[in-house]
């Protein structure tokens, strides 16, 4: 028999879920509650972008919000289980989460769901101390399937910062990729909704009028003819090497659950990072477009696109091994930092959450 959840206790836990990142902070998620479980639904439309190729960063960002919501549940007494794909593989339905009492149990990631952020500022070259790394090496070691690579010499840092780079130039060429980045761009501060705020971005005051500028796609398109488009990844180089550390999140397999799963540690990694007190930023455009070749032969991608993209995979895997043979999740950079401009918006709880009995 299923405990009674107050409709408070659930909207709380439904908050914490909103809290997940997701790419663009498209948020592309729907929850439904029908007294006693709570479905987690992914919403298509919200989700259409060439980075998430067959759904694949949205199942991440679903993990991360599974984490999220257990740890809020745990904390009220109720443990979590999450039945993934109840209806099969295609569908919309992700999750069927039912809960079953427990003492309370209050987390200390807890304290960080709030504080979680990207971060894009350059950050510190302190290193990492040994205790935290071997602290987010241990997270991923003991999630189903997961494992964690981790650069920090001078020289690895910058070969994986120029390569993850490249994903910029491709970003500016592609004419879906970059309608997508400015679908979910915000100029204007919004109390609370979707997308990122220009501030977040972290670009000079004198870069904003040329990035607003190659908002239109004919200007886009014209610079790139020119060659324009390929000195973007130097400055983008310069801010990714400018780190503690740049990681390289892996799975075994690449079935929807096991994308979910890695998105849990995913966000253990985030909020554990964040605990300690270090700035986070997935880096991971060139990760996805990787995956895009590989899941989906490339589709969407121009010839000479999917010729790099492949020739920068191939590179990568010289930097983090793991990447020839397992599944790539996500790619991050960490480091010591001033917290970000601005922080993201989230959808009210009431938009996302329907009450079905
Ligand atoms: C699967 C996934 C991929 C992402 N890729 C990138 C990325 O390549 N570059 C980046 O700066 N942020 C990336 N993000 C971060 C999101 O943009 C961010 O989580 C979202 O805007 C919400 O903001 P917040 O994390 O600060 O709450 C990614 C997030 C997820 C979940």
């Amino acid at each position: 028999m299923a405990p009674h959840l107050e409709r408070s206790i659930v909207a709380q836990i439904v908050r914490a879920g909103l809290l997940a990142p997701s790419g663009d902070n498209c948020q592309p998620w729907r929850f439904v509650w029908n007294e006693r479980e709570l479905d987690l639904m992914l919403v298509y439309e919200r989700a259409e972008s060439l980075y998430d190729v067959q759904h694949t960063a949205s199942w991440i960002a679903l993990g991360a919000t599974i984490t999220n919501m257990r740890l809020v549940a745990r904390s009220r007494g109720y443990d979590v289980s999450a039945e993934l794909f109840p209806r099969g593989h295609g569908e919309s339905h992700a999750a069927r989460i039912s809960f079953q009492p427990m003492t309370p149990h209050h987390d200390p990631l807890m304290s960080a769901l709030e504080a979680r952020c990207a971060n894009r500022r350059p950050y510190q070259r302190t290193p990492l101390t040994a205790a935290l790394r071997d602290a987010l090496l241990a997270i991923a070691r003991n999630g189903p399937g997961t494992s964690l690579e981790l650069v920090e010499t001078n020289q690895a840092k910058r070969t994986a910062a120029a390569l993850a780079a490249r994903n910029d130039q491709i970003l500016f060429e592609n004419r879906a990729l970059h309608d997508g980045l400015y679908r979910w761009l915000r100029w204007t501060p919004q109390g609370s909704g979707d997308g990122m705020p220009i501030g977040s971005l972290e670009l000079h005051p004198v870069e904003r009028p040329g990035f607003h500028l190659l908002g239109s796609w004919p200007v886009a398109h014209t610079l790139a003819a020119c060659g324009v488009t390929r000195l973007l990844p130097l400055r983008t180089q310069r801010t990714y090497q400018r780190s503690a550390a740049l990681g390289l999140l892996t799975v075994e397999g690449q079935r929807p659950e096991d994308f979910v799963h890695a998105g849990e540690v995913l966000e253990r990694l985030w909020l554990t990072s964040t605990l300690q007190g270090l700035a986070f930023q997935p880096i991971t455009g060139m990760i996805c477009l990787l995956l895009r070749c590989r899941l989906a032969e490339g589709q969407g991608l121009s010839p000479r696109h999917r010729a790099l993209v492949e020739d920068t995979g191939a590179q990568l895997a010289r930097v983090f091994p793991a990447l020839a043979h397992r599944t790539p999740i996500m790619l991050f950079r960490i480091g010591f930092a001033a917290p970000p401009t601005a922080r993201t918006p989230r959808r009210p709880v009431e938009d996302v959450l329907s009450l079905e009995s």
